[in-house]
């Protein structure tokens, strides 16, 4: 049995390598595994552009990527903080939904699904009283593709004297990124995005000095962050039962993207997946959700055909049974599906990819390549708070 083409925001296509590596079982106070674990904490500050000199701390959490959103939420906030949370999608969303359920005073700015948060907007809430202690904001937002303005961002939250929470889920390892320069206070990202190891585990990049003030305010003993990082400072072990064979997968894949030529080369990879599915895509008549220079190369947002024999359940099942998995649209005002572009795929693999698209629309007997063959969007929500 073959492993279908995953193009997908995750979990994604790793690499036979990758997959081999896994074909070990260590023990978790093992010093090979101790080791391990060092040695992956270090380099993904280094990915990052920072260091344990430079005031920085990488922590390991059990589970998803979400797991990892709600560590940093659950642990960081005072009993008294505020969040503030930016949201142009269901990333987003999740941030807010996590600060209620766990009853942190949190309020919400949205902008449209294709509308990054802008500076001047966070400028100008900031500069209302009682200021938030917390930002949060994701940095590619996989609802539809968009890549946010963390950078500008971030400044203005800085200069205001608030926290900075990062969502770099889709983003870290794919897109370069120097948290060196941007100075968020947290970074959240997981194995299996852009950094193509397994699914089982996420990780937070925290500026030590930030977390060393939160002792405290964890809301709960599995999510508790300082404690995490301490145990893990302590023993180089984890607290609870760490997902070693993830790990073990995860060192390679790290190998992988230092002989890819880093975050540098892996982007161009991804760059060029990107631009070879969107030029064949156009030709099949299908238009992009969001406009050319807000497209990111990690996931792209397609609009559905305006041709009622274009059924996105048949299409998504025969594409799947001939191999290639994608993924439905999460936009909550268009009819769209999303293809991602990263993970151990090539151009060419997007190629296969997009002739198979062709091959479904002409068995669903769809025709193609019309200018004006995609679905009228029913509007965007306006802005509100
Ligand atoms: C930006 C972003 N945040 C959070 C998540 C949630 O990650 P997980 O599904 O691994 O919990 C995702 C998943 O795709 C994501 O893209």
């Amino acid at each position: 049995m073959t492993d279908p083409l995953l193009f997908t925001p995750g979990p994604l296509s790793t690499s036979a390598t990758v997959k081999a590596a896994m074909q070990r079982d260590l023990g978790s106070r093992d010093t090979d595994f101790i080791t391990l674990v060092a040695e992956i904490r270090r380099e993904l500050l280094q990915i990052a552009g920072v260091s344990q000199e430079s005031g920085y701390e990488a922590v390991l959490v059990q589970g998803s990527g979400t797991f990892a959103v709600e560590a940093v939420l659950s642990s960081v906030l005072p009993p008294d903080g505020r969040l503030l949370v930016l949201a142009n999608g269901a990333y987003g969303e999740r941030m807010l939904q996590i600060a209620e359920r766990l009853r942190i005073p949190a309020r919400v700015q949205r902008w449209p699904e294709n509308e990054s948060p802008d500076a001047a907007t966070v400028a100008l809430l900031l500069s209302e009283m009682p200021r938030p202690t917390h930002v949060a904001i994701v940095h590619l937002e996989t609802t539809t593709g968009i890549l946010n303005p963390i950078d500008e961002i971030g400044q203005i939250v800085r200069e205001r004297g608030c926290r900075f929470i990062v969502d770099a889920m889709s983003s870290f390892g794919g897109v370069p990124l120097d948290l060196g320069i941007l100075q968020a206070d947290y970074l959240v990202s997981s194995a299996n995005k852009c950094l193509e190891g397994v699914p089982g585990f996420s990780f937070v990049i925290a500026k030590r000095e930030a977390l060393e003030g939160t002792r405290g305010y964890a809301r709960s003993v599995s999510f508790d962050l300082l404690a995490q990082w301490q145990g893990l400072e302590r023993n180089g072990q984890f607290r609870f039962t760490p997902p070693t064979h993830a790990l073990l997968g995860f060192a390679q894949a790290l190998k992988e993207l230092r002989d890819e030529g880093g975050v540098a080369g892996r982007a161009l990879r991804y760059c060029a997946n990107h631009e070879t599915l969107v030029a064949a895509m156009r030709a099949l008549g299908f238009r992009e959700y969001l406009q050319p220079e807000q497209e990111s190369d990690i996931i792209t947002s397609f609009r559905y055909l305006a041709d009622p024999d274009f059924v996105f359940e048949e299409f998504y099942r025969r594409l799947a049974a001939k191999g290639f998995v994608i993924y439905p649209g999460k936009v909550s005002h268009a009819e769209c599906f999303r293809i991602g572009t990263i993970g151990h795929i090539s151009a060419g693999d997007v190629k296969l990819l997009v002739s198979a698209i062709a091959n479904v629309l002409s068995e669903l007997g769809v025709r193609v390549s019309r200018s004006d063959s995609c679905r009228a969007v029913a509007g965007d929500a306006g802005r509100s708070a």
